[in-house]
């Protein structure tokens, strides 16, 4: 079996970090890895499979100079924007994590477990775009029922973890909590957050757009479209919760038809990368605490609507960093070699 040069940009981040995990864990067929990052990181190490590897800085020139056949996106869409031109030009396939090239038509959005055939249109551009981490999560649910019993609308709050913003969010929070715990909330301006996170919710992930939705919202919208290949009308509220890693959604969904919750069971239960977990009198129903660093979404609180019986109501969590960005980019490179065959 052929091996690959595997390049990440953003190893010295969450991501980059994870992605590294992950591609150890599932053996993925690596040659070489080549950490990269930006001019702070340069000499520091990361470790992969037990030996140490110097992180170098990204630029134009070391995706050719390394001979990087596979190359991870993960340190913002300006690096992105900026670099993975180039790496696909010296001929690597790109698979990126940020928003940049996202809704670009010749560019495929893909979560292999929705729309995996997209993967082909990497051809034109060099660049594969994993989507964003709660629209990921979300696709994995709603393209089993859409199959099964059409869907006319969705309906979608999220509670999204520290994570989603790197690991500076990460440590933001952490800050804050350790503060109040010294008995001294620490009011100064937040860095990362628009406000304080720690015992807050904050109704607002990235900017504003003139709809008055926010960027966040329109991606989940905007990206769902895209991968289910379908355009029934979708709205999102995007809220950041005081959690560190995992996001969680509760998500309504209106069907074409009348709804069977034993049917709706049966398909999540046998829908990749899915576990069903709603057993409520047990008080088992997913959450942050136990799902993270896990690789899949986890689905629970599934019920009617006790007004209208083509409305289904249900709750699902998943580790943002893993299932929503790492795991996903690493799927997509797994099923872009299987197609390579
Ligand atoms: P560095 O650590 O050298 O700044 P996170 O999302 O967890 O905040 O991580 C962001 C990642 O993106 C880090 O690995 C960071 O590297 C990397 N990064 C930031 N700016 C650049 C840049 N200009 N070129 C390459 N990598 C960058």
């Amino acid at each position: 079996m052929k091996k690959y040069i595997v390049g990440v940009v953003g190893a010295s981040g969450a991501v980059g970090e994870e992605i590294f995990r992950v591609l150890e864990e599932c053996e993925f067929p690596i040659e070489r890895v080549v950490p990269l990052a930006s001019e702070r990181s340069v000499g520091k190490e990361i470790a992969f499979k037990g030996e140490k590897h110097k992180i170098l800085q990204t630029t134009d020139e070391v995706f050719a100079q390394e001979g990087v056949e596979i190359a991870f996106f993960s340190a913002g869409g300006k690096v992105s924007e900026q670099y993975a031109p180039s790496a696909a030009k010296a001929g690597a396939l790109v698979i990126d994590n940020t928003s940049h090239f996202r809704m670009d038509n010749d560019v495929p959005l893909v979560v292999p477990e929705v729309n995996p055939e997209d993967i082909e249109k990497w051809q034109k551009r060099g660049i594969i775009a994993n989507p964003n981490c709660s629209t990921i999560q979300m696709v994995h649910i709603l393209a089993p029922l859409h199959k099964a019993f059409g869907i006319k609308r969705v309906d979608v709050s999220t509670y999204q973890a520290a994570s989603g913003a790197g690991k500076r969010g990460m440590e933001e929070l952490v800050m804050q909590m350790q503060a109040f715990f010294a008995f001294k909330l620490d009011e100064s301006e937040p860095e990362v957050f628009p406000h304080r996170l720690a015992l807050n919710v904050i109704p607002h992930i990235d900017v504003f757009m003139p709809n008055d939705y926010t960027k966040e919202e329109m991606k989940m919208i905007n990206e769902t479209h895209k991968i289910m290949h379908a355009s029934f009308p979708v709205s999102a509220t995007c809220v950041r919760v005081p959690i560190l890693r995992s996001h969680s959604e509760s998500i309504s969904i209106a069907f074409e038809g009348e709804i069977d919750v034993k049917k709706v069971r049966e398909i999540l239960s046998q829908a990749p990368s899915v576990v069903l977990y709603d057993e409520p009198a047990r008080k088992r129903y997913p959450m942050p605490s136990f799902v993270s660093e896990t690789d899949q979404t986890y689905v629970g609180r599934i019920r009617r609507d006790n007004f209208d019986k083509h409305i289904l109501h249900l709750w699902c969590v998943a580790d943002q960093i893993r299932v929503g960005a790492a795991t996903n980019a690493v799927r997509i490179a797994q099923k872009w070699i299987e197609m390579q065959d």
